[in-house]
């Protein structure tokens, strides 16, 4: 009997070269024994929606956007999660016969990472999110679901947290959290749970947090991975705090996404692991280049 055609998938961006998703969903096939074609591509920045529906009619099942086309593919999408609605922002778009199915599956990876891979129960915790930007919307949603004890968007412009704070209000009072937004400078003290959905990792910088915004022991978590994570896994390990970066979200993401197409969630843990194992080598032997 001929084995089915592998299914056809594609992490789109720009750019795109460095994208680990073909690596990881790869793995997730082969572990559910599934035949799948996995691609990168990358779009030109005024011409997303044009390759999207190039690869969608050649008979493929979904894609995966990244930077920078996340809202283009939220505005595109005829039908949405509440998810993706509410963030915003589309990472996961499934082809269907009468259009295209939005969904973001960063916030969730976000949450499975820090409860099942680093073993914290976000319920009652207080959590701290840098950022006000797509990242830090992507993750609000299920953040508030996890329901924590209270929860502060902290932004270098204060007005974009507080808008933020405003879109996800009605959310939080549902959930009874309390949510409210701060400056980077006064974002309050003792938070067990810290994470920087900025993009100050890409400048080499840290957010200047005051001291003792975190608690003893707290869990201060970067979205970035590899050489980029670096300053803030150093600045987080001096206060005391573990430090986690951003390799386990990505990899969570990514599983969910896998079930949003092929109907199977993927472990994760092996592939993390194999993940891991890469990126803290490459990111060792950048570092000694740049001491050398
Ligand atoms: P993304 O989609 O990755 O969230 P974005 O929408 O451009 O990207 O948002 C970037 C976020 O990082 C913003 O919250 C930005 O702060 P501002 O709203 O003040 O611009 C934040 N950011 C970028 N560089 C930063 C830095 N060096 N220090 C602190 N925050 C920074």
């Amino acid at each position: 009997m001929p084995s089915a055609p592998p299914v056809r998938l594609a992490v789109i961006g720009n750019p795109v070269a460095h994208s680990r998703s073909p690596q990881i969903h790869a793995r997730f096939a082969a572990s559910a024994d599934q035949a799948l074609d996995y691609t990168r591509i990358e779009a030109p920045l005024d011409g997303f929606i044009a390759t999207v529906r190039a690869f969608a009619t050649g008979g493929a099942r979904g894609c995966n956007v990244t930077v920078p086309f996340k809202t283009e593919a939220f505005a595109a999408c005829t039908r949405l999660s509440e998810r993706a609605r509410r963030a915003e922002a589309v990472n996961t778009i499934a082809f269907e016969a009468d259009g295209w199915f939005g969904d973001n599956t960063d916030g969730a990876g976000l949450v499975r990472d820090i409860e099942l891979n680093a073993g914290v129960t976000l319920r009652g915790k207080r959590v701290l999110v840098l950022g006000a930007g797509g990242a830090a919307a992507g993750a609000l949603d299920p953040l508030l679901a996890a329901r924590p004890a209270a929860l502060v968007v902290a932004n270098r412009t204060p007005a974009k947290a507080q808008a933020l704070v405003e879109r996800f209000a009605a959310s939080a009072a549902r959930l009874d959290v309390p949510l409210s937004s701060a400056s980077l400078e006064t974002p309050g003290a003792g938070f067990e749970v810290l994470i920087n959905a900025t993009a100050a990792s890409l400048q080499a910088a840290v957010p200047p947090l005051p001291g003792g915004t975190l608690a003893p022991g707290a869990l201060a978590l970067d979205m970035m991975y590899g050489a980029a994570a670096l300053p803030f896994l150093r600045w987080a390990r001096a206060q005391g705090a573990v430090a986690r970066d951003g390799l386990g979200m990505l990899v969570e993401q990514a599983a969910e996404a896998y079930f949003v197409w092929m109907g199977v969630r993927p472990g994760t843990f092996q592939v993390l692991t194999e993940l891991r194992r890469e990126v803290d080598a490459q990111a060792a032997s950048v570092e000694r280049g740049a001491r050398a």
